[in-house]
């Protein structure tokens, strides 16, 4: 069984985007969350190659930092047509300052030039990567995945990144159309949330047994 954690929890993310999902999803336990933004916490240089490595770094700066238990999630978008980037580059496709105009058209043009845009729609998925991280190096990780297919142009203007362009199997809307409570619901029943950072929420959830607020 997982450690429990109860008392504060820093979250290691400086993505405005990502914070505002990851407050909601935690929001009905009985943990007290804290922002590396807030707490003017140093954004670690994500130097790792995949998914897990760079939710490593995040989570140990943050402990480092703080000496709290520190939850950090690493996501990004496959694309298959493009042999999985911009995947954990996502970020970076949108240069500095990110702009996600750029990063969306960066793909589309790159999409274009290969030819996958003539046909059916362009596969892709999303993934995200928790980790979980106590001051003494224990730590657990979690990981989400939804499939979908590519929209170009983009649709719809709530929720942050890539959300434009990317549709989720089984639904007709792009994740920047729905709202952000349906992008991210978990359901009462056994069925799967929508979104990769629920996905993976679902089972941090189950497996730290944390209590619900009345
Ligand atoms: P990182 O995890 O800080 O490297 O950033 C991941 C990047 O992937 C984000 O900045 C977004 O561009 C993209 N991304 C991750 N999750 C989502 C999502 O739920 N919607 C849209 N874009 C996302």
């Amino acid at each position: 069984m997982a450690r429990q954690l109860s008392g504060r929890l820093v979250l290691a993310t400086h993505n405005k985007g990502k914070l505002r999902e990851m407050q909601a999803l935690l929001a009905p336990f009985h943990i007290e969350v804290l922002s590396a933004g807030e707490l003017n916490l140093p954004e670690p240089p994500e130097t790792g190659t995949t998914y897990i490595e760079n939710a490593r770094i995040k989570a140990m700066s943050a402990v480092h930092e703080t000496g709290l238990p520190a939850l950090a999630d690493d996501s990004g978008m496959d694309v298959a047509a493009l042999d999985g980037a911009p995947g954990v580059y996502s970020a970076d496709w949108a240069g500095e300052p990110r702009d996600w105009d750029v990063a969306m058209g960066r793909v589309e043009t790159q999409l274009r030039q290969i030819g996958a845009l003539a046909g059916s729609p362009p596969r892709a998925s999303f993934h995200s990567t928790l980790i979980l991280r106590w001051p003494d190096q224990h730590e657990e990780i979690f990981e989400g995945r939804v499939d979908g297919t590519l929209v170009f142009p983009k649709r719809g203007d709530r929720g942050f990144g890539y959300d434009p362009i990317f549709v989720p199997d089984g639904q007709g809307l792009t994740f920047a159309e729905m709202a952000p409570e349906v992008k991210n619901a978990v359901p009462e029943d056994d069925s799967l949330p929508i979104s990769h950072r629920a996905r993976a929420f679902v089972q941090l959830r189950a497996a730290c047994l944390w209590t619900k607020k009345p």
